[in-house]
């Protein structure tokens, strides 16, 4: 989380800075600065809140400077303050921005503190200010200055460092979070990702883990680790500059729930070959080797991994586990050696999910991602990427992104129980064409949006609610209730439906909505008899259901019905009004729908 900036060139760096910001914004918006440098002394301009405040305060105080850095803040060590907003300048020598957590900077401080230098914000990244103040008193510049800091840190980081004294100089550092160098004629630049600076440059160098750089206008001398020379490749980027336009709709995620069907279609070409065939992006010899699989991800990606399982499991009978990312490597989990490790994650930087990849390929494992950011540090890292194909997703909340890792998961389940005999050629066929048909089919259950809005109206004002589901809707129903408490900030759990009677269900009182996704499938009896004990002890119901089983549930209080589907593709079908629920009830209430309170799209630290 947090984005970082930086421009070294012939435009008035704020108006640069202040542009790609804005495509960074989705990595943090707590508060937002810019530093720049003129007639030599630097012109700090830092505000609380989204980017647009930290614009109306530019635009009282405009800015001339060539060279500059900015940030946009997800707070981890102090307030949301503006004296805790990046930049931070130290000694007026100094200016620094950073993206993730010195996690010595405690101790850092103290010494730092000690020696004389005085502290203006909470924050972790202050000492790096102070640290490369410190290096330029000893007469440090470039390379040395880097390794001065780089000596007395550790934790995550990617920084950049402006001088009053060296004007045409910028430095940077990567170790864990992410930064791409940009090069253009005459221009150097830097951001956290290269998508963000596509609209300035596409030609971008990716930093390494412990890389320091020196860099100006058209040069980059870059460090490995151990202080070698680094000759990183000049490539040239495919990443889409980041929209910044909503398209008519009222919202990013209104809109990125609409291009599900293209999502999901364009994710289900990148799974077919040339010939026709599904080969999920896996040749016989991958194939081959999965005999077991864990999948390490987080939140909604690691719903994702859930009902993969349960396709994986019952279509190709292989086991898997599905690890959530930040416990994975701390709880030193038996490893399945003749095993895989499969990362899914939207954003491709998720901290956690990384570092737990990093540790199954220790393992030796062989490394797989379904990621969505083709250039993402998870794709550059793993033997095999699985892409998702859902386009640039900006709304905090995910929608796309899951649809998209759903469809490369059946896609999978079905490749593999093909090759591994579990399913005949002519059932794999069967299953192919009825993915073929989720876009049309997830197309119509977002058109069903009427019945959803009088619903969330009522949701608005619930304080706590129970979603409920069972098989492969279980994990959906987690899923659904953490988008509905990130966007509408409304208390919700998920259960599954034949666990409520071991517990859960003393949480019912009179009113408490328990929202239920109902399967036409063997089980639905079972499921129905749940909401029924639910409803006697005074649940409101709502269910969420297929127009055959919708018939047999006249006992709700409310019943979201879609068209009959086939059951194996329910959780991507059912995803839609489960999305369509919390974005009208966020909307009624009238949340921060895009960018909902103290969560980030990118979250690059642990
Ligand atoms: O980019 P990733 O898929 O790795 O992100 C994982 C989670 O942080 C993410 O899914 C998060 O839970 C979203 N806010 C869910 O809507």
């Amino acid at each position: 989380m947090c984005g970082i900036v930086g421009y070294i060139g012939t435009e008035t760096a704020s108006d640069i800075i202040i542009d790609t910001l804005r495509r960074l914004e989705y990595r943090g918006y707590d508060s937002a600065g810019i530093v720049t440098i003129d007639s030599g002394q630097f012109h700090l301009c830092r505000a609380v809140g989204k980017l647009k405040q930290l614009e109306a305060a530019l635009s009282a105080c405009p800015q001339n400077g060539h060279i500059g850095i900015g940030h946009t803040r997800w707070a981890t060590h102090g307030g949301v303050t503006e004296a805790n907003a990046h930049p931070h300048v130290a000694d007026d020598k100094v200016a620094i921005v950073h993206n993730g957590i010195i996690e010595n900077y405690r101790q850092l401080k103290d010494e730092l503190v000690a020696e004389g230098c005085s502290f203006a914000s909470e924050t972790d990244s202050e000492v790096l200010a102070h640290l490369f103040a410190q290096a330029a008193d000893n007469g440090l510049t470039g390379k040395d200055a880097l390794q001065h800091v780089m000596a007395r840190i550790s934790g995550a980081f990617a920084l950049a460092a402006i001088f009053v004294e060296e004007p045409d100089t910028m430095l940077v550092a990567r170790n864990a979070s992410p930064l791409a160098i940009g090069m253009a004629d005459g221009v150097i630049c830097v951001a956290s990702d290269a998508a963000a600076m596509a609209h300035l440059t596409r030609t971008v160098i990716y930093l390494k883990d412990g890389d320091i750089g020196v860099l100006r206008p058209g040069s980059a001398e870059i460090w490995d680790k151990s202080g070698m020379p680094a000759n990183r490749e000049l490539i040239v980027s495919s990443a889409s500059p980041i929209m910044v336009d909503k398209g008519g709709y009222r919202h990013f995620m209104e809109k990125e729930i609409h291009e599900q069907p293209d999502a999901i279609a364009n994710t289900l070409s990148a799974m077919i070959d040339g010939t026709g065939r599904l080969t999920a992006g896996m040749s016989d010899v991958d194939c081959d080797r999965i005999s077991h699989i864990v999948i390490l991800a987080a939140g909604t990606s690691a719903y994702a991994g859930e009902i993969g399982r349960y396709w994986i499991e019952q279509l190709a009978g292989i086991a898997v586990t599905v690890e959530n990312a930040s416990e994975y490597r701390y709880r030193h989990p038996a490893i399945q050696r003749d095993g895989v490790a499969i990362a899914i994650s939207q954003s491709g930087e998720s901290l956690d999910t990384l570092m737990a990849l990093r540790y199954a390929a220790e393992q030796g494992l062989k490394t797989y991602a379904i990621v969505n950011v083709e250039e993402s540090s998870i794709a550059r890292e793993v033997d095999t990427v699985l892409p998702t194909r859902a386009g640039a997703e900006i709304g905090v909340a995910s929608t796309k992104a899951f649809t998209a890792q759903l469809t490369v998961l059946l896609s999978l389940a079905i490749r593999l129980g093909r090759h591994h005999g579990r399913l005949s050629d002519d059932k794999a066929e069967a299953l192919t064409t009825l993915l073929r048909s989720v876009p049309g089919a997830v197309g119509q259950a977002i058109n069903q949006t009427e019945q959803i809005r009088p619903i969330a109206a009522e949701l608005k004002r619930a304080t706590s609610c129970l979603f409920l589901g069972r098989g492969r809707l279980y994990p959906l129903a987690l899923e659904a209730a953490l988008k509905l408490k990130e966007l509408s900030y409304i208390h919700a759990e998920g259960f599954a439906a034949g666990e409520m009677k071991h517990g859960p269900i003393a949480l019912i009182e009179e009113g408490l909505p328990v929202i239920c996704l109902v399967d036409n499938d063997p089980l639905s009896e079972k499921t129905l008899s749940n909401l029924k004990e639910a409803q006697a002890r005074g649940a409101t119901i709502i269910t969420i259901a297929s127009q055959t089983i919708s018939e047999e549930i006249d006992f709700a209080d409310h019943n979201i019905v879609i068209n009959d589907y086939d059951p194996v593709l329910s959780p991507l079908i059912m995803a839609v009004p489960a999305q369509l629920l919390a974005y009208y009830t966020a909307f009624e209430k009238g949340t921060d729908v895009d960018q909902p309170r103290n969560l980030a799209k990118s979250v690059t630290v642990e």
